[in-house]
């Protein structure tokens, strides 16, 4: 890596600012999914262990510069003591006189969470004043926020201005698995991408035609693709404004020589209700007002023996309403084969990641991305803010 990461920092004794992405989901005042805490054990435990002052912060949800009661960071601190076993101490601001301080009265080996960044409208308009007063109080910062990177915020860009900086354990993995799939794949490299919108995934489509050797289109987005194609797709979700990029992606991947595999049948329902009646059609028989809901089962066949051989597969995006029993069948496939795949498996994006844990088979898979708009930006091609900020070695 070109840049700082947290090995090759003195950390003994020192007050080192971390930046963590603790946006998780809360119910009820708990944590309902605690993925990305744990994936933060590993930097959070080795500062511990160098005897390092740790001052943890992040951003919960988007309070919009406002302080919001339910977006406070104290459940998130629990949560944190659970996992670490070692007291966690939480304070109600992240800035000004209570954080130097509770920052000031850290000792080595210690942990301190600051409240939720996003209270402040300076953290998201990146305010050089407000970074200032973050990087005050420490003498390090490492940010090991993979899914927040794609932000330029004062904590995650500005900070980086005024401390030495480095990326954490998390980072340095994700953008090792994800920038090996993309600057050296093992072939054949393999992309399947799901999801609603075609217009999400227009920047991460461009991108990939350019390195796989197959890319597979499926969910809600393939309808667009589909229509480009020339079928009537009935009451299917269909971004009319997209059909001529879609068949401008087509013919980009036919002169690229890269095989698009489009869904050849679908499940189609009457209604977006899970009791909604329903039956698999071929792509030109969708009757005038049903809607596709899900790949069908020829599809589904199709996309999981073009998965057979692949040596390095990334999946962004489920292929059906996968939540809607009667429509998760073709994720279901989709995520069992790409878990038999023997190459480098990476899966990025809410849904998708959902989705494999949902199958059970999210151990099988190479990598699952903390990111959701961070690693979408990432398949695109862009460079992240929170990553070109970090010092370079
Ligand atoms: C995410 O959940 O994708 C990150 O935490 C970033 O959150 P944001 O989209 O509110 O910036």
């Amino acid at each position: 890596m070109a840049k700082l990461t947290l090995k090759d920092l003195e950390l003994e004794q020192k007050r080192v600012l971390v930046r963590v992405d603790f946006n998780v989901p809360l119910q009820d005042g708990r944590v309902t999914d605690n993925t990305r805490i744990r994936a933060a054990l590993p930097t959070i435990k080795y500062l511990l262990e160098q005897k390092a002052r740790v001052i943890l912060m992040s951003h919960l949800g988007r309070p919009k510069g406002k302080v919001k009661e339910e977006l406070r960071l104290d459940a998130v601190a629990r949560e944190l003591e659970e996992l670490i076993q070692q007291p966690v101490k939480k304070i109600n601001d992240c800035i000004g006189p209570e954080a130097e301080a509770a920052a000031n009265a850290l000792q080595p080996g210690e942990l301190l969470l600051l409240e939720n960044l996003r209270f402040y409208p300076e953290e998201e308009k990146n305010d050089p004043a407000f970074a200032r007063k973050l990087a005050a109080l420490a003498e390090v910062y490492i940010n090991d926020a993979f899914g927040t990177a794609h932000r330029a915020h004062a904590s995650t860009e500005g900070v980086a201005h005024y401390l030495p900086a480095a990326a954490g354990f998390l980072m340095q993995k994700e953008l090792d698995f994800m920038g090996k799939a993309l600057a050296e794949p093992e072939r054949p490299f393999v992309a399947i991408i799901g999801g609603a919108k075609v217009s999400d995934k227009i920047g991460v489509i461009r991108n990939l035609l350019d390195k796989v050797d197959t890319l597979i289109i499926g969910g809600g987005m393939a309808n667009t693709f589909l229509q480009a194609e020339g079928h009537a797709m009935g009451k299917s979700l269909v971004e009319a404004d997209q059909v001529p990029l879609a068949a401008e992606l087509i013919a980009t991947a036919d002169k690229k020589g890269v095989h698009m595999l489009l869904p050849r049948d679908l499940v189609v329902a009457q209604e977006f209700k899970p009791e909604a009646a329903h039956q698999v059609v071929a792509v030109n028989a969708v009757p005038e007002d049903w809607m596709a809901l899900d790949i069908g089962p020829e599809t589904a066949r199709a996309f999981a023996n073009a998965l057979a051989g692949a040596r390095t597969v990334v999946w962004n995006g489920p292929m059906g309403v996968f939540e809607m029993e009667p429509f998760a069948r073709g994720t279901e496939v989709v995520a069992q084969a790409v878990a038999a795949v023997e190459g480098l498996t990476i899966v990025g994006g809410g849904d998708s990641v959902a989705a494999v844990e949902k199958m059970g088979v999210a151990d099988k898979i190479g990598h699952i991305s903390t990111g959701g708009g961070a690693s979408l930006e990432f398949l695109e091609g862009k460079a992240l803010p929170g990553v070109v900020a970090l010092t370079d070695k």
